[in-house]
């Protein structure tokens, strides 16, 4: 059996899929694949592990005739024609759960960063202008009694709420369903999307990308935030139209924003390099060497599953 992967990942992954004898083939390079790079890396294989940077669409799926099984590095498969796939009889996988302590560490990093202004204040210091301590200076928003609204109520919406609540923030969430973990332990309330964006001090996104959250917050939705209102995404940037928000931003409609995703990434709008009222990480949301290393396991063992003739733990279509 061969399995194509699209580039390194820990060293673990690859290990439990040679234990198993299986050929196993890494893209060299240092940086994303081209289209054409994976097709001819996995037309041969019966496994793939892809990222989250590679689309595989309708197109890639039709030139790889004897893949079982598209294994993906990310809990995230917004990158994948799943239904194609399915079509095909193509399993498609994710790596849920290990990686949402870490990506809900980064939401809460990037909602302190940006409501206290420590990117601001650090940068104040490098250029030398602390003169002195001053009652005035890069105030921000305190996190104690401050109302966080939570837009998506799954595994990394509630690792967010958990840790606000340890900081003493009210929770109010929006999703589909009802979340006992939200009602119960958190006494959080569910609301609607409306009321979450104009009650909201501070704002965080987990909801995954699909059709229907495809700039779910757009111009409309940016207008009922508070002016003082701090708008963190981790979860894809295609959730939020980002011209809006860099609009808002810009007119200080509301208070700052910090990004781990973008819309159309790696490409980033270069407006939002202009803004101090900004923090910008380069989708780092996962990034531990605890989490990575999980991630590799768990695609290893979904491909492993799959090629074993058995159900992998993680099937998404
Ligand atoms: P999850 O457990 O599936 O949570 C997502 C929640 O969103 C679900 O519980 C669902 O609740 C809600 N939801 C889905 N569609 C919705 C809709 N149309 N309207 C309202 N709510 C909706 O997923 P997760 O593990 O927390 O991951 C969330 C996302 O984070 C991933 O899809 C990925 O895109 C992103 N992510 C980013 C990073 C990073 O590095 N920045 C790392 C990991 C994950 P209901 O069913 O009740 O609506
Ligand atoms: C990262 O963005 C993921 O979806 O795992």
């Amino acid at each position: 059996m061969k399995v194509f992967i699209t580039r390194k990942i820990p060293v673990n992954g690859i290990d439990l899929l040679k234990k198993k004898g299986y050929d196993v083939k890494v893209y060299p390079k240092e940086k994303p694949i081209s289209r054409q790079e994976l097709i001819n890396g996995a037309k041969d294989a019966d496994a793939v592990i892809t990222l989250l940077t590679d689309k595989v669409d309708d197109a890639i799926l039709s030139k790889l005739p004897k893949i079982k099984i598209i294994s993906n590095f990310a809990v995230g498969y917004n990158n994948i024609d799943i239904s194609s796939a399915a079509k095909r009889n193509i399993m498609v996988t994710n790596t849920p759960g290990v990686l949402t302590e870490a990506t809900a560490d980064t939401a809460f990093a990037l909602l302190i960063t940006c409501g206290r202004r420590i990117v601001e204040s650090d940068e104040f210091m490098r250029k030398g202008k602390f003169i002195g301590w001053d009652p005035m200076l890069l105030l921000g928003t305190e996190l104690k009694g401050s109302t966080v609204g939570i837009i998506g109520a799954g595994r990394i919406g509630a690792a967010l709420a958990k840790r606000c609540s340890g900081f003493g923030m009210k929770i109010i969430y929006f999703s589909r369903r009802k979340n006992e973990y939200f009602e119960n332990k958190l006494k959080a309330k569910k609301v609607t999307l409306t009321k979450l964006l104009s009650k909201s001090d501070f704002i965080s996104v987990h909801i995954p990308l699909t059709p229907e959250t495809h700039h779910l917050i757009g111009r409309e939705e940016i207008k009922l935030m508070k002016k003082s209102a701090v708008f963190i995404n981790t979860a894809r940037g295609e959730v939020v139209d980002e011209k809006e928000l860099i609009k808002a931003l810009k007119a200080k409609k509301i208070f700052s924003a910090g990004f781990d995703v973008y819309e159309g990434e790696p490409i980033v709008n270069k407006e939002l390099l202009k803004l101090k009222n900004v923090v910008l990480l380069p989708h780092i949301g996962s990034a531990t060497f605890e989490t990575r290393s999980k991630i590799a396991e768990i695609a290893a063992k979904n491909v492993i599953a799959a090629l074993s003739g058995k159900k992998p733990p993680f099937l998404v279509n």
